[in-house]
């Protein structure tokens, strides 16, 4: 009864974490800001409820939007207009509509090891092969183009690239997103670049992939700068004889997205940096803090974070992460075990530094407690 594309793909790893937690788990396993969107985007969407736009709009999205949208992106490449820019259900359906426009059954693609969850499924679902590349902690969280290069055949059709990434926290330099670039032109690839937290960066400074190539598609999301992953809208930017063959796929998935999430995500971009200066002041804070105690575990080391808000401790105890996930938890801690980012992930847990400081501070004496008794 089930199709052979819908039994070759899995919950993630996250999402049963969640479904097996006791009552009153402290969750450090969230993907989403522990805060709401800002005020003047609630009264936004709560205006446009009131005043009657509840109705379908166009399937790329409404024009002040996207108008919008295009605009900051001319910083990057000063040629981008309307017609480069879709507006999605969320970030996830934007991959999605991405990989199945452009990946043929059959066609490679290269994905992050360790990377986020969704890019190899949506690859099976168009019946490409998911082929990961390594990202090494001591490497910096930086490809390796050696084993890039070596990984290419003919049926190679597109490399996903996520900075800053979930679950790493690495942030790729401009000129790691340059040799990206290089390498995807030398081999006639297509580069679908994950962006949705650029805006969350705290070393270094954010490089998009955006204006430097022409086999560039940024995928992005209002999840996370505005906090609204409950209203479930994205953003994407392609060539234009590119998007309008998402924008096929995107209608025939959900037709358009929702009309008063857009008229308040426009309004939370018209606040600028502002919508994200103080979820960001107080990351930074966490983030200070989780390092720190991290690194007094014994057996445990947590490189720094250079963007979004996960922490990716290694461990060195004889366990695996899924063992060591399912111990924390049943001492009343979720948290995300390493492996469900790929083969690379192993000896890593995933801390998301998206929870209040009392829940970190009790979270983290959980898994001190944890190291105590394994080391
Ligand atoms: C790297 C990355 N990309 C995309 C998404 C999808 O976000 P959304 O579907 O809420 O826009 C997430 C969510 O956790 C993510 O971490």
């Amino acid at each position: 009864m089930v199709a052979q594309r819908a039994r070759g793909v899995q919950i993630s790893g996250i999402r049963k974490m969640f479904e097996g937690a006791p009552a009153h788990a402290i969750n450090l396993g969230l993907g989403e800001p522990d805060f709401d969107p800002p005020k003047v985007v609630i009264d936004a969407l709560c205006a446009a409820v009131q005043n009657g736009q509840n109705h379908y709009g166009p399937s790329a999205g409404i024009p002040a939007l996207r108008a919008k949208i295009a605009s900051l992106y001319r910083a990057r490449d000063p040629a981008t207009a309307i017609d480069n820019v879709l507006v999605t259900g969320s970030g996830s359906e934007g991959l999605m509509a991405t990989a199945l426009t452009i990946y043929d059954p059959g066609d490679e693609v290269l994905v992050p090891d360790p990377g986020f969850v969704l890019y190899a499924p949506h690859a099976r679902l168009a019946g490409a092969f998911p082929v990961p590349y390594e990202l090494r902690e001591d490497r910096g969280f930086e490809p390796d183009f050696d084993q890039l290069e070596a990984s290419v055949t003919p049926r190679t059709r597109a490399i996903v690239v996520n900075s800053p990434s979930n679950p790493t926290g690495g942030v790729f330099s401009s000129s790691v997103v340059d040799r990206v670039v290089a390498f995807a032109e030398k081999h006639d690839l297509t580069i679908v670049s994950d962006e949705v937290y650029d805006e969350m960066v705290y070393e270094g400074t954010f490089a998009s992939f955006w204006g430097r190539s022409e086999r560039v598609i940024v995928v992005n999301s209002f999840s996370k700068r505005l906090a609204m992953t409950g209203w479930r809208l994205g953003f994407l930017l392609a060539p234009a004889t590119l998007a309008p063959e998402i924008n096929k796929v995107h209608y025939h998935v959900m037709a358009c997205p929702s009309t008063p999430a857009q008229v308040a995500a426009l309004a939370g971009l018209e606040l600028g940096s502002a919508a994200t200066r103080p979820m960001m002041r107080e990351f930074r804070a966490r983030r200070a803090i989780v390092v720190r105690e991290l690194n007094r575990i014994p057996g445990m080391t947590c490189v720094p974070p250079a963007g979004a808000f996960y922490a990716f401790p290694r461990f060195d105890w004889p366990k695996t992460p899924t063992e060591v996930a399912y111990a924390l938890l049943r001492r009343g801690l979720i948290t995300t075990p390493g492996d469900a980012f790929g083969a690379l992930g192993a000896a890593h847990l995933r801390i998301s530094f998206a929870a209040s400081r009392a829940d970190l501070t009790k979270g983290i004496g959980i898994l001190r407690a944890y190291a105590k008794e394994v080391s």
